[in-house]
């Protein structure tokens, strides 16, 4: 539109493509962090792509997070296909109830009139625990569901705001300050050069699952996150599509 050409916000899209060799990138305008409704603008950018991008059987797999669940809200009946399933990329239970993955999930399937499945399994588990759930039919179950994922939709966060959220403990925290964490996305935490540099353990998606799945979907926004985005694009698999705001992407573009 003219407005988006007028503020330079498709000359921004297209750099940071070219600068980060993703699929696509989406910029809304505003900054998320100073503006809340912003946010709202990042699930509805969303929900447009996705409506684009979806025909036939889909399952999406969905992280947690307060931008996943903007998502959610944006969501409408109608897409192309009506057979679409979601479903928790990972465990998600200790987080706040409206951010976790299960609930956002449930949500995008009313919103969509489709279906979800939940996953009832905690954000990190112990060795003993993975172990063992590794072992249970359910969990299996749900695991192929994840894996054969076409869509992954995902939020990005600032690693020491997340880690905190997550309750991480003193000396664990002091570890990921001192190998400067700056982002985490699926519970991996990324340096500035997007190595992990922690992960906590969880059953569901791996990062190393990504690269079998067709679209991965990243939003996130607002000037505070520009480093954590940053941090993941680094290494970010090229099928990505980025949703974000203009805060965030003059970050990015800061020293290119
Ligand atoms: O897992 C959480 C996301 O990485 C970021 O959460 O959307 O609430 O900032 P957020």
């Amino acid at each position: 539109s003219v407005m988006r050409e007028a503020s330079g916000i498709d000359v921004m899209e297209a750099q940071l493509k070219s600068i980060f060799q993703i699929q696509k990138v989406v910029i809304v305008s505003g900054d998320s962090d100073e503006t809340p409704w912003v946010k709202t603008e990042l699930g509805r950018a969303c929900a447009s792509s996705m409506k684009k991008l979806i025909m036939g059987k889909n399952i999406i797999a969905v992280t947690g997070g307060s931008t996943m669940a903007a998502v959610a809200d944006k969501l409408t009946p109608d897409f192309k296909s009506d057979d679409l399933l979601f479903v928790p990329a990972r465990g998600g239970i200790g987080e706040e109830v409206q951010n976790q993955a299960n609930t956002i999930c449930s949500k995008m399937a009313a919103n969509t009139r489709t279906k979800h499945r939940v996953f009832y399994v905690p954000d990190q588990v112990s060795n003993e625990i993975y172990t063992s759930f590794m072992k249970e039919p359910m969990i299996k179950e749900v695991l192929e569901i994840i894996r054969s994922a076409s869509i992954v939709l995902h939020g990005i966060g600032d690693a020491i705001t997340m880690a905190e959220r997550r309750k991480t403990d003193a000396k664990e925290l002091e570890k990921m300050r001192s190998e400067n964490a700056v982002g985490e996305a699926f519970g991996y935490y990324f340096n500035e050069a997007g190595e992990v540099v922690h992960k906590v353990l969880t059953v569901g998606l791996q990062l190393s699952d990504l690269d079998e799945i067709p679209n991965v979907i990243a939003v996130a926004g607002g000037s505070s996150k520009v480093k954590a985005i940053k941090a993941y694009l680094q290494k970010a698999p090229s099928q990505t599509i980025l949703i974000t705001d203009e805060g965030a992407a003059k970050g990015l573009l800061k020293g290119y």
